[in-house]
């Protein structure tokens, strides 16, 4: 299981701090619409200088026509980020000229589709969606599979059924991680990293629990002792 730390502080400065704070660990960096509509390219460049071995997701969620999805990821790829995601909601479609569009790009981006929304709980993704999350979210997931993306984003909750109705070896990405059973803020389905551990999550996204905290590193080391 790998450590995905959200960089999602009000000013760069801060982020880049943050990121030289925790330069010698083993993790990776989520660049969400925060940072990424703020910064841009050159936050990249910045985070890449403070460690090259940092990796980069960026949580751009992409929605929008296949063409326009694809184009995007195109630029996406160009990057040189190691991993960003799209809404499974966008449609097979989509999602598979996406992965026609960047599938010969050497060194591509990983490429995972968000399933629901973890600050979802069953009656907001219903009103949205007209069916049960869980059944929605494993749907949702074959969907990703079958279009020949890496994996998704989903909760804790939902890991291990959509293992077992994919493969293995299919990436489950999941935010709304509280540690150690830290507040949930606005999340809904929250885990801590034993349960996330017993749902064969692959990657943990922590925000808040890191960046809020007093001291950041102490945070990182003891997460990822226990994972
Ligand atoms: O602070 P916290 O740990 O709740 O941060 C979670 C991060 O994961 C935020 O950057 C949020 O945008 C992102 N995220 C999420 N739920 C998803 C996809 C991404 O919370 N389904």
């Amino acid at each position: 299981m790998k450590l995905c730390i959200a960089l999602d502080l009000p000013s760069a400065k801060e982020n880049l701090a943050l990121a030289k704070e925790i330069k010698d660990f083993d993790v990776w960096l989520k660049v969400g619409f925060r940072a990424y509509i703020r910064d841009g390219k050159e936050f990249l460049e910045n985070l890449k200088m403070i460690n090259p071995n940092f990796k980069i997701f960026l949580d751009l969620k992409l929605y929008d026509i296949p063409n326009t999805m694809a184009d995007a990821s195109e630029e996406i790829a160009k990057l040189g980020v190691d991993m960003f995601n799209v809404h499974a909601s966008a449609g097979k479609i989509a999602m598979q000229t996406v992965m026609n569009r960047i599938k010969d790009i050497p060194n591509r981006p990983l490429v995972l589709a968000v399933t629901a929304l973890t600050s979802f709980d069953n009656n907001d993704f219903k009103e949205i969606y007209g069916q049960d999350l869980d059944t929605k979210a494993t749907q949702f997931a074959k969907d990703t599979n079958t279009a020949g993306l890496d994996g998704v984003v989903c909760s804790a909750f939902e890991s291990k059924d959509i293992k077992d109705n994919t493969n293995k070896d299919f990436i489950t990405l999941t935010p709304g991680i509280r540690p150690f059973g830290e507040d949930a803020q606005d999340q809904k389905r929250v885990a801590d990293i034993n349960f996330a551990k017993k749902e064969l999550v692959d990657f943990i996204v922590v925000g808040r629990p890191i960046y809020k905290s007093e001291n950041p590193a102490t945070v990182v080391k003891n997460i990822l002792a226990k994972i």
